[in-house]
C-alpha cells in the first residue's frame, strides 16, 4: 500500500502530502495523560538528565531537522545541545565523552557518516540515542535506546515527511527528558496541545499546493533563490533550499537572517528571488526590520507569515505573501517547510526534472 504512487504523479508528492498521517503515526499512542511516553527511551530518561550536554548529529535534512528541534530541547531540558554533521565530526575526530548523550538522527539508519560517527562515539563511551524511521536498520540495533519515527516508508530521494516526523520526535524526547521540571510545565502543555492540532493544521498549510505551483512557475527562470531564516526557522531556510538544489536542480541558499549584514546583502538587486520566513514568534520584529533593509535594496521579495500578518509584513504590498497556520513558535517549523517542499515538488517539474531521482543522488547515502 506504502509503497504504490496512488493518485499522485511522483512519491515525493505522495509524501508531501501524506503529512498529516504521518505526523498522526509517530505521535500515535505517544501523548498520554497530558505527558509523553516514548518506551524506547523510559529506562535512560534518568541518564540523559544527568548527561553534560547532547551532541546532535546526521546528514542533509535529518541534520537539519536536528537543527529545528536544537532551540527547544535546551529550553526544556535545560542542557546544553552542539551540532554535528556526522562527517565533519569524523574529520576533525571532534570531542565525545563519556558524559555526553549523543543523538543521531538518520531517516534510512544505513547512512555511512553517521554511522561510522556512533562507532566513534561509542568508542568514546557516550549514550546514544537513534532518531529513525527504520526499524530494524543498523541505526536501530547499535544504539542504546532510541526513538522510531514511524512517518511510514519513503521513497522519494528527497525526504519529505521523515523531515517534519524527525522534528516531532525529537520534540517529544525534549518533552520527555525535561518532564521532571515544575517550571516548564505549562509551556510543556502549551507544545503537547499544539501536537495534537498539529495535523490539522498541516492539512491546513497543504491547501497552498496551488499557490506554490503559481509561485514555481514565476521562478522557473531563477538562477538562484535565497532563504532567510532565524530563530527556531533558521533549519527551515536550510531545508527549504537543500530540497530546491536537490531536486529542482537551481542553485539556493538558506541563510541565517542575522548573517545578511555580514556579506548576504551584497547580492540583492531587483533579480534574486528571496524568501524571507517571518512568521510570529520572539523573532518577529527583527524579521520585520530584515524586510526593511532588503526592500529598501530594491529586493525582489517572498515572505512566508502568519495568517492575517501580510500588512505587518510588508506594508507597501510589494512582496509576494505566503501566510501559513500559527501554530505553537517551536512547531512552526512543521507547517513552516511545507510550501517550501510544495515549491521544489512543482519548480522540479516545471522545469522538466526527475522529481523522485534527482541526478546523482541516492536514496540512501552508504558509502563515504
Ligand atoms: C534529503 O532530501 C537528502 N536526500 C539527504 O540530505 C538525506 O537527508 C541524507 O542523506 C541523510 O539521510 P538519512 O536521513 O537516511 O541518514
Amino acid at each position: 500500500e506504502q509503497i504504490k504512487k496512488g493518485s499522485y504523479d511522483h512519491y515525493m508528492q505522495k509524501e508531501i502530502h501524506e503529512q498529516p498521517h504521518s505526523l498522526t503515526t509517530t505521535m500515535r499512542g505517544r501523548l498520554k495523560d497530558g505527558g509523553v511516553l516514548l518506551g524506547g527511551l523510559k529506562e535512560h530518561l534518568k541518564t540523559i538528565r544527568r548527561c553534560r550536554r547532547l551532541v546532535f548529529i546526521g546528514c542533509g535534512t535529518s541534520y537539519n531537522a536536528a537543527l529545528a528541534a536544537r532551540p527547544f530541547v535546551e529550553e526544556l531540558t535545560g542542557i546544553p545541545v552542539t551540532m554535528e554533521v556526522a562527517s565533519d565530526l569524523l574529520d576533525r575526530q571532534g570531542p565525545i565523552y563519556r558524559e555526553d548523550t549523543a543523538v543521531f538522527v538518520s531517516q534510512s539508519g544505513e547512512t555511512a557518516d553517521t554511522l561510522l560517527a556512533l562507532d566513534y562515539a561509542l568508542e568514546n563511551g557516550a549514550l546514544c540515542v537513534g532518531i529513525t524511521n527504520t526499524v530494524g536498520s543498523t541505526l536501530s540495533r547499535n544504539t542504546h535506546c532510541g526513538v522510531h519515527i514511524n512517518a511510514g516508508c519513503e521513497i522519494g530521494v528527497a525526504s519529505t515527511k521523515a523531515y517534519t516526523s524527525q522534528i516531532v520526535a525529537m520534540t517529544m524526547m525534549a518533552l520527555a527528558v525535561g518532564s521532571d521540571q515544575i517550571s516548564t510545565q505549562a509551556r510543556r502543555d502549551a507544545i503537547i496541545s499544539g501536537l495534537t492540532s498539529l495535523p490539522s493544521n498541516v492539512s491546513d498549510v497543504l491547501k497552498l499546493d496551488v499557490g506554490m505551483k503559481e509561485l514555481a512557475s514565476s521562478l522557473i527562470d531563477s538562477e538562484s533563490l535565497l532563504v532567510f531564516g532565524r530563530g527556531y526557522n533558521y533549519a527551515t531556510a536550510l531545508e527549504g533550499a537543500l530540497k530546491v538544489k536537490e531536486v529542482a536542480l537551481m542553485h539556493s541558499e538558506g541563510m541565517l537572517a542575522g548573517e545578511m549584514k555580514h556579506g548576504p546583502l551584497a547580492l540583492v538587486d531587483e533579480n534574486l528571488p528571496i524568501i524571507v520566513i517571518a512568521t510570529r514568534d520572539a523573532c518577529f520584529s527583527k524579521q520585520q526590520s530584515v524586510i526593511q533593509q532588503l526592500l529598501s535594496r530594491r529586493g525582489r521579495l517572498i515572505v512566508m507569515c502568519s495568517k492575517g500578518d501580510a500588512s505587518a509584513v510588508c506594508p507597501s504590498g510589494s512582496c509576494r505573501v505566503i501566510e501559513v497556520p500559527e501554530v505553537a513558535d517551536c512547531l512552526q517549523p512543521v507547517v513552516n517547510i511545507i510550501p517550501l517542499q510544495l515549491l521544489a515538488y512543482h519548480l522540479t517539474v516545471l522545469r522538466g526534472f526527475d522529481v523522485d531521482q534527482p541526478r546523482n543522488l541516492a536514496k540512501s547515502v552508504t558509502t563515504q
